[in-house]
């Protein structure tokens, strides 16, 4: 028989400041009416000095780990998509598995905000190998530690966080078709030109301010309205599937108005097309597994509710995911 592997936990975690419009108002020469109209963002949570992505990864794995009922050992791969990761090395996975105390082999994948979607892919083929019976799957980023907070253009974005899912091998099919892909000839859209190997810290890098995110928005834009139906459909399509069997899009939480266009472009309801960008605004590796398990949390998923998760980012990369769900609806003290 072949094995499969389904979501069996959930969690995620948010920092506990947030960063209003109006905040952002007295930083930069902005509005919380451009912000609203251009984004859809309110509010987002930034990391508390003392916190790094991995206490956002521990955090939202410890939660996932009680949903399914699973010890930190008992778990046999760990695998954290970001883009934020606390040091070069050692990855955030092997910081985060040491935290837990887990026993488990440990690594980081880096597609950017396609970080959650490549990590399940990974998580997934390694069920279906029969490598591993039990998958943690984290996506956290802490992207305000590269944000230029006098650059408008990018500030306004961007938040903090972490979600993660825990994967079972299962007879019946819970993750079905994923779609991934690159194209690397976009690699200088959305990029921190320093702090790596091509460009190392330096005074003059610093002065400047090469160590901050940097975005080229509307090529991103249009990128974005044009991968999340094409990547939404070829996932379908190797599930055997169309965006009639769909009961839920989970789009990365980039931009409302991107999040809006592909549900319109792909045919899909609104109130069937999730977000809450408006307050948590662009968690990069993060949002989509945030975005899910709201959307479970809120009790608004049944069993056997079909999902496409879709990210896209730097890179450039992109991925969706088709997830037949399996979890009971949250009790109430849950
Ligand atoms: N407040 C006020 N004005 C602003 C701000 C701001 N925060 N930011 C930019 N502007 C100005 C610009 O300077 C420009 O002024 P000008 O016309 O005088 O030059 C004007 O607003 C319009 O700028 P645009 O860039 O054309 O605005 P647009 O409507 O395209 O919105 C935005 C910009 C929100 C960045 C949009 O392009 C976008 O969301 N792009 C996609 C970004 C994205 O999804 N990135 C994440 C990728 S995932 C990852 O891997 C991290």
């Amino acid at each position: 028989m072949t094995t499969h592997a389904s979501i069996i936990g959930i969690g995620s975690y948010l920092p506990e400041r947030i960063l209003t419009n109006a905040e952002l108002e007295t930083l930069v020469d902005t509005s919380d009416e451009w912000i609203r109209s251009r984004t859809g963002i309110v509010e987002r949570r930034i990391v508390a000095d003392d916190q790094a992505t991995s206490d956002l990864a521990a955090a939202a794995l410890t939660a996932a780990l009680m949903k399914a009922g699973i010890a930190p050992n008992g778990i046999d791969l760990l695998i954290v998509g970001t883009s934020s990761p606390d040091m070069l090395f050692p990855s955030t996975a092997c910081l985060v598995q040491n935290r837990l105390g887990m026993v488990c082999p440990a690594f980081d994948i880096n597609a950017a905000c396609s970080g959650f979607v490549y990590a399940l892919q990974a998580g997934v083929s390694a069920i279906e190998s029969g490598r591993a019976g039990r998958v943690a799957v984290v996506g956290a980023d802490a992207l305000t530690r590269i944000i230029d907070f006098t650059d408008r253009s990018t500030c306004v974005l961007f938040g903090d966080g972490a979600g993660a899912v825990i994967l079972e091998a299962t007879d019946e099919p819970g993750v079905l078709g994923i779609a991934l892909g690159a194209d690397g000839s976009g690699a200088d859209l959305l990029k921190v030109p320093a702090g790596g190997s091509a460009r190392p810290i330096t005074r003059d890098a610093l002065d400047a301010r090469e160590n901050f995110l940097t975005m080229n928005g509307s090529e991103v834009f249009r990128f974005a309205v044009k991968i999340i139906p094409r990547a939404t459909n070829e996932a379908l399509a190797a599930s055997g599937l169309t965006v009639t069997d769909l009961d839920w899009l989970v789009p990365h939480q980039a931009n409302q108005r991107i999040i809006q266009t592909v549900g319109q472009r792909l045919g899909i309801p609104s109130d069937r097309v999730f977000s809450r960008v408006d307050r948590v605004g662009n968690t990069s590796a993060a949002s989509i597994p945030l975005a899910l398990d709201d959307l479970y949390t809120s009790g608004q998923l049944a069993p056997g509710d079909l999902i496409a998760l879709v990210g896209f980012g730097a890179g450039l990369t992109w991925g969706a995911g088709v997830v037949r769900w399996t979890m009971a609806r949250p009790t109430k003290e849950a």
